[in-house]
């Protein structure tokens, strides 16, 4: 089974890495622009191999898409990530360019592949893909909530330790849905829940309306403090989503996908819970959110339109060029 990995920056390199560590995957390609780049780091993943005992061969190449022909999986982490200070809807201009070049040049050598998009503002790229290939719904993902719904889950697992409970991260339960935007992300507060408690139970509501604000904008800290955006935390979560649909997990993972009346909404892409398997989005659960929850999905679902409507005039004005 191969996995390519487009772009082999900080976060498709530890994509690759951690895909390599899960050892699921008999090959991962690693494709970047910069000669020899992800050669290199192939290289390394490969010699690291050698201790750490995965099976899976990383192939590095440098802009040769015949190496990734039939892929299972391609995960385009393409463009520029963004700069302290930066949103991501800022990356719009530059991206959708170059995410449209890479996924339709991915697609001519694995036209069965899912496709998982990264590169930011990653509704609108998710968006631009399913618009510009036409593939079915449950063949194009973008990974956001999964990423969100760790940092909310790492926040609230820190508003236990502070309030005395030395809670372990793998013991908290937590799921952000809505648009991967800083300002209209929905963490499900009512929701979380510490092995199975409700996380309302054990701490007030400031305190975890507090670990929600920090969620929202747990990518912007992490760029203010390293510079450029992360990859620790989004490399395990598209490995983990890419191993979802590999070994057909049926894992059930906030996801951006395409609706078409789920939720109320149709023609956009955004993040909500779906079941992950060998085709990809194989179900998507429609919770009944209440009052407030609907309301501020609604408001993220309202930002991802907009977001989408100044990509046509990107893409309208490239075509006038
Ligand atoms: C993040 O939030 C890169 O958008 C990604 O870290």
């Amino acid at each position: 089974m191969k996995v390519s990995v487009i772009g082999a920056g900080n976060v498709g390199a530890t994509i690759a890495n951690v895909i390599v560590q899960k050892n699921f995957a008999g090959e991962v390609v690693l494709l970047d622009i910069r000669e020899g780049y992800a050669e290199g780091k192939a290289m390394d993943m490969n010699q690291a191999s050698t201790i750490l005992g995965s099976f899976t061969k990383v192939t590095g190449v440098t802009n040769d898409y015949e190496a990734t022909a039939n892929s299972k999986v391609i995960v385009v982490t393409s463009g520029i990530p963004r700069k302290p200070g930066m949103t991501r809807e800022e990356l719009l201009g530059t991206n959708a360019k170059i995410v449209k070049d890479v996924v339709s040049q991915a697609l001519k050598y694995s036209p069965d592949a899912v496709f998982i998009i990264i590169s930011n503002p990653m509704d609108a790229m998710t968006y631009l893909t399913i618009k510009e290939t036409g593939l079915p719904r449950n063949r194009v993902l973008g990974l956001g909530g999964m990423l969100d719904s760790a940092r909310f889950k790492y926040y609230i697992t820190e508003a236990l330790r502070a309030e005395g409970i030395d809670a372990s991260l793998t013991d908290v339960e937590g799921m952000v849905i809505g648009g991967h935007n800083d300002k209209t992300m929905v963490p499900l507060i009512k929701y979380a829940s510490y092995r199975g408690i409700p996380v309302t139970n054990l701490i007030n509501w400031d305190i975890i309306l507090d670990a929600a604000r920090k969620t929202k904008v747990g990518g912007a800290t992490l760029t203010s403090l390293i510079g450029t955006s992360a990859w620790y935390a989004p490399g395990a979560a598209v490995a983990t989503l890419v191993e979802a649909i590999v070994t057909d997990a049926k894992k059930l993972i906030p996801c951006c996908v395409y609706l078409d009346g789920e939720y109320g909404q149709k023609d956009v892409c955004i993040g909500v819970p779906v079941v992950m398997g060998e085709n990809g989005a194989e179900k998507i659960v429609d919770i009944n959110l209440d009052g407030p929850e609907y309301k501020f999905f609604n408001a993220s679902v309202e930002a991802a339109r907009e977001t989408n409507r100044l990509l046509a005039e990107v893409l309208s004005a490239a075509k006038d060029k």
